[in-house]
Parts: C-alpha cells; sequence; structure tokens
C-alpha cells in the first residue's frame, strides 16, 4: 500500500533514526511533520527534504510537555487535513550503574523514553479513532527485551514502551487502529552521546560501532511497517545487526 500522501508526525526528527525515516517517508510521498528540540536541525533536514522535492513541516517540541506533543498532532492537522501515523522516537539513553545513583537521568529517560511516548498516543488516538483509522509506532529496542548491567533504566523504560504498545494494540485493533515497536539492536547515532558515563560510554560504543546497523536500516523497516495494506498490523520488527550477539 503506497505511503504516497499519508500525514505522518515524527518525534525525535532531529537526528538519527527519526530524522532517516523523515526522509525516506517524504521520498516516498509523505507528508511528514517533524518534532524535536534543536529547531537548527529540524530546518536543516526541512531544506533537504523540500529541496528533494518533499513536503515537510517542523515545530519545536519537547515530548517531555504533553500540551507541546498535543500542539505537533494538531499541526499536522492544520496544514495536512488529518494524521495517518504518528511514530513516538524520541529518546535517550544514559546507560550506567544503578549504584551511582544518577537519579536526573532516570528521572529524564521515564520523561522521554515513557512519558514522551505516552502523550503521542494521547494527541494522536482521539483523532484517530475519529478517523477510523491510524498507525501508532514508538522505537522500542532490543532493550525492551533483555537486561545487562548498566542498562537497567533504559531497559526498563523499553520494557515499559513493549508493554503500552501491546496494550494499545489489543484496546485499539478493533477501531481500525494499527499499533507498532520497532526494536532495534546497535544503530550508529547521536544516542551514545547521552551516556555521561565515560567508562560505559567508551565501551558501549566501541563495542556496537563496528557492527553498528545504520539509521537508514531502522527507516527501511518503518517504512515497510507503514507500507502494508491497513489489514497487516505488523506488530513488532526485531533488527540487529548481523554480527550483534546479544
Ligand atoms: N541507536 C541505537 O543503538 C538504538 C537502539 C535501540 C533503540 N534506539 C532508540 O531509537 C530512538 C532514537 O534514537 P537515535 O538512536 O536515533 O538517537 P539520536 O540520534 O540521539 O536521536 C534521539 C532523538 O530524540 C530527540 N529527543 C531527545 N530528547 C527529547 C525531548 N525531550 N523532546 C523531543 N525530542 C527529544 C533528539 O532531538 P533533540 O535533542 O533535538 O530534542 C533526537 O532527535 C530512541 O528512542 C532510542 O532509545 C536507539
Amino acid at each position: 500500500m503506497p505511503i504516497k500522501n499519508k500525514v505522518v508526525v515524527i518525534t525525535g526528527a532531529s537526528s538519527g533514526i527519526g530524522a532517516a525515516t523523515a526522509k525516506e517517508l517524504a521520498k516516498q510521498g509523505a507528508k511528514v511533520v517533524l518534532g524535536a528540540r534543536r529547531t537548527e536541525r529540524l530546518e536543516q533536514l526541512l531544506t533537504e527534504i523540500t529541496t528533494a522535492g518533499g513536503q515537510a513541516v517542523t515545530q519545536q517540541t519537547d515530548v517531555t510537555d504533553h500540551k507541546q506533543v498535543q500542539a505537533l498532532v494538531d499541526l499536522a492537522v492544520e496544514k495536512f487535513g488529518r494524521l495517518d501515523v504518528i511514530f513516538n522516537n524520541a529518546g535517550l539513553m544514559p546507560l550506567s550503574k544503578l549504584h551511582l545513583l544518577k537519579v536526573d537521568e532516570w528521572d529524564r529517560m521515564i520523561d522521554v523514553n515513557i512519558k514522551g511516548v505516552l502523550y503521542g498516543i494521547a494527541a494522536a488516538l482521539p483523532i484517530m479513532r475519529q478517523q477510523g483509522s491510524g498507525q501508532i509506532i514508538a522505537t522500542d529496542s532490543v532493550a525492551g527485551h533483555f537486561v545487562h548491567p548498566n542498562t537497567a533504566v533504559y531497559a526498563g523504560t523499553k520494557f515499559a514502551v513493549r508493554t503500552i504498545m501491546e496494550g494499545l494494540r489489543q484496546e485499539e485493533g478493533k477501531n481500525n487502529i494499527r499499533s507498532m515497536i520497532v526494536s532495534p539492536g546497535a544503530v550508529e547515532t547521536e544516542l551514545y552521546s547521552t551516556i555521561t558515563d565515560e567508562k560505559v560510554r567508551a565501551n558501549t560504543y566501541n563495542n556496537e560501532r563496528s557492527y553498528g546497523l545504520s539509521d537508514v536500516d531502522i527507516a527501511n523497516a518503518v517504512a515497510y511497517a507503514i507500507g502494508q495494506p491497513e489489514n497487516v498490523n505488523i506488530n513488532e520488527i526485531l533488527l540487529r545487526p548481523t554480527k550483534q550477539p546479544l
């Protein structure tokens, strides 16, 4: 089913997976509505997409603020008349051991990775129910399935997202609303820069960058799910680099 003309809101669109997905979907004719905090990065992306003939709008959005997420979804409806897909992708991954008590980082991960997704659902669901169709996608992670030392809180947020999205699927499928998590293994993006524990950052990055996926690999997976016929609800795509052991 064509992606062309679908109206797609993406959070965390200023870099990495969000930006790559915006470009891929716009290339396939979607109208993309892009939110993140760094407006200069959003502006660059907008120029890139429109220069290539795509359609996009951007708005500064902090997903920890319910009203800002609502405003992003409202912008989609105002500019393009409907909302076909919301991709709740914004996230951060400041890994560390629990005993280091990086409580501010725990709060931040809960606010962005969990509450940000919930705010996206809250903004999109009433419109999609009224339309009688829609698709809600969240970026989860392999860490939504397995926990390791250093990942207790990050994995906790991603386990939560997986649970919330499965509940959403069970509740809203009958209303013709599709829902999916995309669960990547290692992807080479700026995400590693959110790790403030220097040793953990260096180890994680050096281990994973030798085999990591690219943001385009994840964009392709998301585009595949969006492009399926309406009666096909791809619920999860879990994709690792071939050489990733765990
Ligand atoms: N890279 C990986 O290996 C990997 C693996 C599994 C899952 N993931 C997940 O993939 C998602 C995207 O991450 P990425 O790898 O593409 O890393 P990234 O390049 O660092 O992208 C993260 C995005 O989230 C946005 N963001 C962070 N806090 C935000 C906030 N409060 N409000 C709005 N936007 C916010 C950032 O934009 P601003 O800073 O401009 O706001 C940025 O656009 C995350 O949910 C991450 O957990 C990544």
